[in-house]
């Protein structure tokens, strides 16, 4: 786990509920109310997406929600920003290649 149980001005963590994601298919544990990029750094995954045209992997830059590095298909629904998206008990969360693409099955397919 890559968190930081004790900060030396944020203090300690404060406790939180254990939810589970599933990313590529893979249960993670995540922190109730934790951004998706947060949990995924925090179990070690850093590579979130692969550009259109060169294929190179992306993750977390800006933290902040304006670079959009971090974008993954989230419950079906490609370019979500993971680094200000809660995570959600049974969230699903894929690689996204490219521009992403709409899943099926997940009650958001514009088909
Ligand atoms: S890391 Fe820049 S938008 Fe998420």
């Amino acid at each position: 786990m890559n968190r930081v149980p004790h900060h030396p001005i944020l203090g300690d963590e404060p406790p939180a509920k254990e939810v589970q994601i599933f990313v590529d298919g893979r249960p993670v544990a995540a922190r109730e109310g934790e951004m998706i990029a947060a949990a995924l750094i925090a179990n070690g995954i850093f590579k979130f997406r692969y550009t259109p045209h060169a294929h190179k992997p992306r993750g977390v830059y800006c933290a902040i929600g304006r670079c959009t590095d971090c974008v993954m298909t989230v419950d079906g629904v490609p370019n979500i920003r993971t680094c200000i998206t809660q995570v959600r008990d049974g969230m699903r969360v894929d690689t996204q290649h490219g521009m992403g693409a709409w899943q099926k099955g997940d009650g958001h397919d514009p088909n």
